[in-house]
C-alpha cells in the first residue's frame, strides 16, 4: 500500500462478513454504474459530469474512488456493461498499490455494453446469459481486475432469462466458486422475489451455487424484503442497489406527481436532521437483512453525503410514516424503465 506517502491511511468503516462468501464488506459500498460510461438513467446524471471525454471521465472516476476510500468504503461494484467501469477500477487499484483483499471487488456478467460511449445510443446494453457470453466476459473482467475479483454476479437474472435453469452455466459458476471467486446474482423487475426463491434452490453436486444476492429495495419498492430476509437467513450475503430509486428519492426529484410524498419525506428528514437522500439510505441501512447498501454516487460530494447517512437515527416513527410511499412493484419498474438515459 503506497498511499501513506500521499495521504494518511484512512480507517475503514466497520468491516463485516458478507454472508458465506468468506469476504468482508463495509455497510456502504460504491457502485460504478454512473461513473464508468457517459450515459446512465439517474435523474441528473448528465449534470454530474464536467466532461464525457474518456480521460476526463477516468480522472473523475478515480477521484470519486479516492474519496470513497478515504471515507472508509471497502466494497466496489462494477459490471461488463458499465462502459469502462472495470478498466477504471482496475487502473485505480493499480495506481493506489492496493493488494487483492485490501478492498472487496465485485463485478457482473450477462449484459454487453453497446452504446459506444454515446449518451443518445439506441441500445445501451444487450442481455444474454448464455455460456459463451459468460466465458467471454469472465476473461474480459479478469483482464481488468485480475486477482482482485472477489465476487462475480449474474447481471439482472430473471426467470424469463432462463439462466437459473441452464445446467451448463450453473456448472461453470460452480467451477468459478471452487476456484475461489464468490458467485452471486443481481435481480431486477417486479419478479425479484420469485427469481431469488428459484436461485436459493439452485445446486450443483448438492452444493448451493449462489453465496450472494444484489437486489433493489427502497422506500418506493420494498416488496423483496421478506425473501431477502430468507436469503440472509440461508447464509447469503445481501447487498442493496438503487436505494435512492435512481435519484427519485433525492432532493432532485421535483416531479409534480411526487410533491405529496416529497413533503412527507422532507418532514421526516427535517425531524432526523438529514436530507431526503440521507433518510432514504438510512431506511435501507436499518433493514436487519441488509449486509451492505450500494451508493450510486456520481460525485465526491454524493459519496460523502451517502456515508454520512450512517449516523441518521432511523426509527419506528419514520418507518410508520413512510410505509405509505411504497408503490405497486409493476408501477415502480414501469417508471424506472421510462427513465431517460442522460
Ligand atoms: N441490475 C443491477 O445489477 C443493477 C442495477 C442498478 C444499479 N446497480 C448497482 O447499484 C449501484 C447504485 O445504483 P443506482 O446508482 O442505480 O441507484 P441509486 O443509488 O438509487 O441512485 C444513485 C443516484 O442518486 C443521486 N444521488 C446520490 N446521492 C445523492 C445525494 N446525496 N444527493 C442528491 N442526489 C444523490 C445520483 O444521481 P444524480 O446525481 O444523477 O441525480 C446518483 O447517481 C450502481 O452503481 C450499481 O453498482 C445494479
Amino acid at each position: 500500500m503506497t498511499l501513506e506517502a500521499a495521504i494518511p491511511m484512512p480507517t475503514p468503516l466497520p468491516l463485516r462478513p458478507f454472508g458465506r462468501t468468506g469476504r468482508v464488506v463495509t455497510p456502504i459500498g460504491l457502485g460504478l454504474a454512473a461513473l464508468g460510461r457517459p450515459g446512465y438513467i439517474t435523474l441528473g446524471h448528465a449534470g454530474d459530469l464536467a466532461s464525457t471525454a474518456v480521460m476526463e471521465m477516468r480522472a473523475h472516476c478515480l477521484a470519486v474512488l479516492d474519496v470513497a476510500w478515504q471515507a472508509g468504503i471497502r466494497y466496489f461494484d462494477a459490471a461488463r456493461s458499465y462502459g469502462r467501469g472495470e478498466e477504471f477500477l482496475g487502473d485505480w487499484l493499480t495506481a493506489r498499490g492496493l493488494s487483492p483483499g485490501e478492498a472487496t471487488i465485485g463485478s457482473k456478467w450477462g449484459y454487453t455494453y453497446t452504446a459506444d460511449w454515446r449518451v443518445d445510443a439506441e441500445v445501451h446494453e444487450v442481455k444474454d446469459h448464455s455460456l459463451p457470453v459468460f466465458e467471454r466476459q469472465i476473461a474480459e473482467t479478469r483482464s481488468h481486475l485480475g486477482a482482485h475479483l472477489a465476487l462475480y454476479q449474474i447481471h439482472s437474472a430473471t426467470l424469463s432469462s432462463g439462466v437459473l435453469d441452464d445446467a451448463a452455466v450453473l456448472a461453470a459458476l460452480a467451477g468459478l466458486r471452487q476456484a475461489g471467486v464468490a458467485v452471486g446474482l443481481t435481480l431486477s423487475g417486479a419478479g425479484q422475489a420469485e427469481t431469488l426463491e428459484r436461485a436459493l434452490d439452485c445446486r450443483v453436486d448438492g452444493e448451493p451455487v449462489f453465496d450472494a444476492v444484489q437486489a433493489t429495495w427502497n422506500l418506493l419498492e420494498p416488496s423483496a424484503g421478506p425473501v431477502l430476509q430468507a436469503a440472509h437467513d440461508a447464509g447469503l450475503g445481501v447487498m442493496v442497489k438503487e436505494a435512492l430509486a435512481n435519484g427519485r428519492l433525492t432532493p432532485r426529484n421535483d416531479a409534480p406527481d411526487f410533491a405529496e410524498r416529497r413533503a412527507r419525506l422532507q418532514a421526516e428528514a427535517d425531524r432526523l436532521g438529514t436530507d431526503i437522500a440521507g433518510l432514504a439510505l438510512a431506511a435501507v441501512l436499518h433493514q436487519p437483512w441488509a449486509d451492505m447498501v450500494l451508493s450510486g454516487a456520481a460525485t465526491a460530494a454524493q459519496v460523502e453525503a451517502n456515508v454520512a447517512a450512517l449516523s441518521v437515527a432511523w426509527d419506528a416513527r419514520a418507518a410508520a410514516t413512510l410505509a405509505a410511499l411504497a408503490e405497486a412493484p409493476e408501477t415502480y419498474w414501469q417508471t424506472r424503465s421510462a427513465l431517460p438515459w442522460n
